[in-house]
């Protein structure tokens, strides 16, 4: 099985930016434990990072994997086209956030994707990867079995 990883803009500081919100962990770090954990589970894990709009959908448009887990940062609170692009590929997703939105910003209340989502993880840092992915291999087992 394959899961595809999808983080939005400005993750790529993840270490560095803001860390009082988004924690010390470099994106680099959580991708190779998150890695190495779906590895463990027997799940191929895909990775896209990037700042640009396009290129998250270009990737969902492409992935064949089984399952993504996403945060897509501030196009979460913004951006029709990348929840069109999920919903256009029909493959289930988790939502992540490392912050907990709700206690931010009123801006950072609305998503334009847990609606449609399995389930939404926020506010646990770098950890909710991990359960994101934990519930994955649950999901995943339960279909195979
Ligand atoms: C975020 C929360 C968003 O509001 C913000 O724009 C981000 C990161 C999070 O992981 O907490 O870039 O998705």
């Amino acid at each position: 099985a394959k899961v595809l990883l999808v983080n939005g803009p400005n993750l790529n500081l993840l270490g560095r930016r803001e860390p009082g919100h988004y924690g010390v962990k470099s994106l680099a770090q959580i991708v190779t434990d998150l890695t190495e954990e779906a590895k463990d589970a027997g799940i191929e894990l895909e990775h896209i990072q990037s700042n640009a709009e396009h290129e998250l959908i270009d990737a969902i448009h492409n992935t064949d994997a089984d399952f993504i887990i996403i945060n897509p940062a501030a196009f979460t609170h913004t951006s029709v086209a990348i929840r069109d692009a999920i919903l256009g590929v029909s493959i289930p997703f988790i939502e992540v956030h490392l912050s907990n939105v709700h206690a931010r910003e009123p801006f950072r209340h609305h998503s334009y994707f847990s609606d449609k989502a399995i389930g939404v993880i926020c506010g646990l840092g770098a950890e909710g990867y991990h359960f994101a992915l934990q519930s994955v291999v649950t999901r995943l087992n339960a279909k195979s079995a």
